[in-house]
């Protein structure tokens, strides 16, 4: 069997929408051979040296897993990216063990099984009316303080710790889901700003969506973009487990990246 097998059944559960040029092999291509398949949510050179202690040679991963540079950038002068040591090291580790890796992003945040739906089950939330009108999510979550709120998502996506803005005593009930790493911007709370809702739950927030939400009387939770994309990553590995008997199939769990004092 070859990559681009897994790769074709891929793309055949999750449709590459018009606009996913990055959804791409980063290392190797479609004739490397399959002797086992590693997923993970971002793969790394930690996960790529376990790969080879196993015999996996095709990795599937939802972010990147080589760190591209721009070329102008106004704040300082960019180095080639071959200058950074993940840059050389990945590709490294994958040539010296026969090892393509696949990146599938949007496809899998935009197929019906994929990043925000696979979020809002393990949430318990699938239950509830859910607005997907605008493509964030807006859900009608029985009214409860911002406080048990937090509580909830913290214990459901298992995180040690959740960050969140707002008074913990404030009653919430409509829910906005921009998922992953939407909170790097304000542009996903935005496209459900029509729709009305007094909570966000995001990952990866930013400042400047916290001040937002405080102009619109929002408040905030950061379940982090790793919790809030997982399960997808674990449904995926299911469902190429099941379309490959014949090849050992991996999950591998990317964990919480911050530590707190
Ligand atoms: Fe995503
Ligand atoms: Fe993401």
């Amino acid at each position: 069997m070859k990559a681009q097998d897994v790769v074709d059944f891929v793309w055949q559960i999750a449709p590459n929408p018009s606009f996913g040029t990055e959804n791409v092999f980063e290392v190797g291509d479609g004739d490397a051979p399959v002797r086992g398949i590693g997923v993970a949510w971002w793969i790394t050179s930690e996960l790529l040296d376990d790969f080879a202690r196993r015999g996996i040679t095709l990795g599937l991963t939802h972010e990147r897993v080589l760190y591209d540079l721009p070329v102008d950038y106004p704040w300082g002068q960019i180095p080639p990216p071959v200058t950074l040591r993940a840059n050389r090291r990945i590709p490294e580790l994958c040539h010296r063990h026969g090892i393509a890796i696949h990146r599938f992003h949007s496809n899998l945040d935009l197929a019906d099984w994929g990043m925000p739906r696979a979020l809002v089950d393990e949430l318990g939330w699938s239950r509830y009316e859910i607005d997907w009108s605008r493509g964030i999510p807006v859900v009608e979550h029985p009214p409860v303080t911002l406080e048990v709120l937090v509580r909830e998502v913290k214990a459901k996506l298992r995180l040690p710790f959740a960050r969140y803005d707002g008074d913990p005593r404030r009653v919430v009930r409509r829910i906005a889901v921009p998922w992953g790493g939407l909170g790097q911007q304000w542009l996903g709370a935005a496209c459900a700003a029509p729709l009305g809702f007094d909570e966000i739950m995001a990952g990866d927030v930013i400042d400047g969506v916290v001040r937002l939400a405080r102009e619109e009387g929002w408040a905030v939770i950061d379940a982090f973009h790793h919790a809030t994309e997982l399960e997808a990553m674990r449904r995926l590995t299911q469902k190429v487990r099941e379309q490959f008997p014949g090849v050992p199939v991996r999950y591998y769990e990317n964990a919480m990246p911050w530590a707190v004092l």
